[in-house]
């Protein structure tokens, strides 16, 4: 029988870090993803501690490179893994106006919220067998459903996301695949830490217990199917 695994891309911090945690105390094999391999080397201590019987795996891989998304699937196929779950997680910000874009800030931004999102997709489906109950999670944010203020490349990716999604999901009805959209409001997580951005996120979501609501959604759905998670601040 092939191995179970769930994959999370940005799982060395923040939301996809404190997804992890939570699967590895469930007893899931996890595989985090980003580019920063020590940031990675971190992550993975700190989830060994937790993880009881769990095997936790890192690889460095930037998902907007197609040759690191390969080598992710590559690894995949060689240990003869099998993709439970996917998350595609990773992603990052930036707050200007929209009189200043650039072509590397529209590159800089849809590499991981689009561009990297629909490549390691893709390599999923492509190596995990149709026979397998597959779940993909897309991690968007409130940013793919309003128009936001300094945020327009951002939002243009995270829109653009949700096309993504809402199209594998009318292309995979009726197979194993179950596409989950999730959008969160604002956490406390290094996605602030970006040039130009000072602003007081002290009241922002606990990243631990906005990916509490988002595992227990996906885990403990008993005979149900979720599609769509939005997840708000109070104030
Ligand atoms: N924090 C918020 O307020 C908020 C609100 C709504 C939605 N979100 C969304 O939530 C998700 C998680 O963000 P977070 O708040 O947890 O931020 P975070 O702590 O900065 O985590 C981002 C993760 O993505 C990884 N990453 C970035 N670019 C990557 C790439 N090209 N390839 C692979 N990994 C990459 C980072 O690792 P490396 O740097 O090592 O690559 C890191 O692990 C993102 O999609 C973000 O847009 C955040």
């Amino acid at each position: 029988m092939m191995k179970k695994i769930s994959v999370i891309s940005g799982g060395s911090s923040g939301l996809g870090l404190a997804i992890a945690e939570l699967l590895v105390k469930s007893g899931k094999n996890v595989l985090i993803l980003g580019r920063d391999g020590e940031k990675l080397t971190r992550a993975a201590k700190k989830l060994i501690r937790i993880s009881g019987s769990a095997h936790v795996n890192t690889l460095v891989c930037n998902i907007g490179k197609e040759s690191d998304v390969r080598m992710t699937g590559k690894f995949l196929k060689d240990h003869k893994i099998v993709t439970e779950y996917l998350f595609n997680n990773a992603g990052r910000g930036l707050f200007t106006g929209a009189g200043t874009s650039t072509s590397e800030m529209i590159d800089d931004v849809f590499e991981p919220n689009l561009k990297g999102l629909i490549l390691l997709t893709s390599e999923i489906l492509k190596i995990t067998p149709e026979k397998e109950d597959l779940t993909i999670v897309n991690i968007m944010s409130t940013s793919a459903l309003a128009g936001r203020d300094q945020e327009t490349i951002y939002c243009a990716a995270k829109w653009g996301a949700r096309g993504y999604t809402e199209a594998l999901r009318t292309e995979l009805k009726g197979t194993k695949r179950n596409i989950i959209a999730v959008y969160p409001g604002g956490m406390k997580t290094d996605f602030w830490k970006v040039p130009g951005q000072n602003r007081d996120v002290s009241g922002y979501m606990d990243p631990k217990e906005v990916a509490a609501k988002i595992v227990h959604a996906i885990l403990n759905t008993k005979g149900m199917i979720v599609s769509d998670i939005t997840i708000n601040r109070k104030s």
